[in-house]
């Protein structure tokens, strides 16, 4: 007879700051309970299957597998979203191109695109805040298509539009008042690619050439032809790319160019506004 309070005891996840979380989030869904009820009762017995279902997530984790894939799904802004080995796990620092967006914007009706939406996080939490924004979310990868247009079925989120396009290749002929990206910018031979959770990311999420800027380079090129007059242009990038993510929008005309740092004070977005 085993209880929940033991069963966390023994999880033995390698030792890191998440790993108790990591254990309390995998019992809670082996459970299908929310974790306050693990606290709420330590002392209830477990199924076993339920000590079944909660092993396996365990072997997983030992193995490196982020939680967020284990579990299927992820927390991003407002909103829970399912998530998939397809593409990137939607991360917290990626709410500051969603924040800027809310703030640069009015609420008014205005055409937004999202280039590289993988599990739709940014087009989605900006429909969610803004009902009178038309979102065209857009992924080269197909299961990356189906999986944010899941997400958006569940959310009920009408005013977005989940596109299969190799960036713009689609999108001929159409502009928008922002285009907001998080595209793949790591350098093919850095060393993070094979530690950690991001081992478990596929290469088509976080690799862009051999600087990590061959997709940053071609959206900034091509974004001009697709933004109205005014619009802006809103990337995500790595820490230390702001100074090139900057120049790149200067040598294309962009005005108002400026980076904003994350919770870990690096500058990890960079903005710029197509002049009137
Ligand atoms: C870093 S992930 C960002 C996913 C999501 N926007 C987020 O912030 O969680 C980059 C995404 O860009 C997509 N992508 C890569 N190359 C692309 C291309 N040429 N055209 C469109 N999407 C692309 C990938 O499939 C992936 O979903």
């Amino acid at each position: 007879m085993t209880i929940i309070a033991s069963l966390l005891r023994a999880a033995d996840l390698p030792d890191s700051p998440t790993a108790r979380l990591d254990a309390e989030l995998l019992l809670a869904a082996a459970l299908g309970k929310p974790r306050s009820y693990l606290h709420t009762w330590p002392e209830k017995i477990v199924s076993s299957e339920d000590a079944l279902t909660f092993a396996s997530y365990l072997q997983r984790r030992r193995g490196g597998e982020p939680v967020a894939y284990i579990l299927g799904q992820q927390g991003f802004w407002k909103l829970d979203l399912e998530v998939a080995p397809h593409t990137l796990i939607p991360r917290p620092d990626t709410e500051l191109l969603v924040e800027a967006a809310l703030e640069l914007l009015p609420a008014s009706p205005t055409q937004v695109l999202d280039l590289g939406t993988g599990s739709g996080a940014i087009a989605l939490a900006l429909a969610s805040e803004r009902p009178a924004w038309k979102v065209t979310a857009v992924d080269r990868v197909l299961e990356a298509v189906a999986l944010a247009e899941r997400n958006r079925q569940r959310l009920h989120l009408n005013n977005v539009t989940v596109l299969n396009s190799h960036w713009f290749s689609a999108l001929q002929g159409h502009t928008y008042d922002l285009i907001i990206s998080n595209p793949p910018y790591i350098a093919d031979n850095d060393p993070h690619l094979v530690a950690g959770d991001v081992r478990f990311e596929p290469a088509s999420a976080l690799v862009a050439g051999r600087d990590g800027l061959d997709d940053l380079r071609h959206i900034i090129h091509e974004a001009p032809k697709h933004l109205n007059a005014g619009g802006w242009l809103l990337l995500e990038h790595g820490y230390d790319q702001a100074p090139a993510v900057r120049d790149l929008l200067l040598s294309q005309g962009f005005a108002d160019v400026h980076s904003r740092i994350d919770l870990g004070g690096h500058e990890r977005i960079t903005l710029g506004r197509r002049p009137c």
